[in-house]
């Protein structure tokens, strides 16, 4: 597919064969907004929104490159450590985006999901998520799981506490039971995890299921990420030597 990208000097035509091997499911972890909003003299507030602009545009590359899922992470359960006010902001444009995107993410056959704990969100926005998911259930051209209040310790402790309360005898007890218990319950683990901004660590994000995950690394902050670099990142796991463990010549 070809398109054509406007730069600073000139138009360049900017080409995406297809890929051979796509990733299925590819989780973001959408980091930088923060320092992007400083190198660009803007406020974190501001760092934010661009961020969240940056997914819609990634939400359309990801149906055209062929990723089928996509579990972004938006707020951590460590992220309430940060300042009241920009806790608020996240929590605003969360409600914003969903008043705003909804018919369009719709539209674009877009299934929303939540991943982590609704419970400690404002019953205002908790209904709106709800209400967001049950509105996309039947859609099915790209699953966006929205990884918000997610702690991937938090999810494992979640799911212990389940099974415990199920009565599941000790020797029922195995990952693929255990995998089903996590709030990803019906999801494939994931194949690629995507960091921006140059951090080399999980952050707590899917530490169970991306066991077997491809990492890409870049240092471009978020709101900065575009489509070439996505492709850029495919491109990269599709060229990767999965062995998970065995052999593969
Ligand atoms: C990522 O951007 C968004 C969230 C964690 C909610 P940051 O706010 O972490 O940006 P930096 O890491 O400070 O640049
Ligand atoms: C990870 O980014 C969480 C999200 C992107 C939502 P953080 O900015 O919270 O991670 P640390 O603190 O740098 O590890
Ligand atoms: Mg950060």
């Amino acid at each position: 597919m070809a398109e054509l990208v406007q730069t600073e000097n000139s138009v360049e035509q900017k080409e995406y064969p297809p890929l051979e091997n796509p990733p299925y499911h590819v989780g973001i972890i959408m980091d930088g907004n923060g320092r992007w909003a400083k190198q660009n003299g803007k406020s974190r507030f501001e760092g934010h929104k661009a961020g969240t602009e940056n997914l819609r545009r990634t939400l359309k590359s990801s149906v055209e490159f062929g990723v089928k899922m996509l579990t972004i992470y938006a707020f951590s359960t460590e992220n309430w450590k940060r300042p009241p006010f920009e806790i608020m902001g996240l929590m605003k444009i969360l409600e914003n985006v969903i008043d705003t995107e909804l018919e369009e993410l719709n539209k674009n056959g877009v299934q929303l999901r939540h991943i982590g704990q609704l419970e400690r969100l404002k019953p205002i926005i908790r209904n709106k998520v709800l209400y967001a998911i049950d509105k996309t259930k039947h859609n099915d051209r790209l699953i966006l799981n929205v990884a918000f209040n997610y702690g991937g310790r938090d999810e494992i402790v979640h799911a212990v506490k389940r099974v415990i309360a199920d009565n599941i005898p000790p020797d029922e007890i195995t990952a693929d039971l255990l995998s089903h218990y996590m709030y990803t319950a019906d999801c494939p683990d994931p194949d690629l995890i995507i960091r921006t901004s140059g951090e080399f660590r999980t952050s707590n994000f899917l530490i169970w299921q991306a066991a077997y995950a491809e990492y890409y690394i870049t240092p471009t902050y978020w709101p900065d990420f575009d489509k070439a670099e996505y492709y850029k990142a495919l491109q990269t796991f599709s060229r990767r030597d999965r062995r998970y463990g065995g052999r593969n010549e």
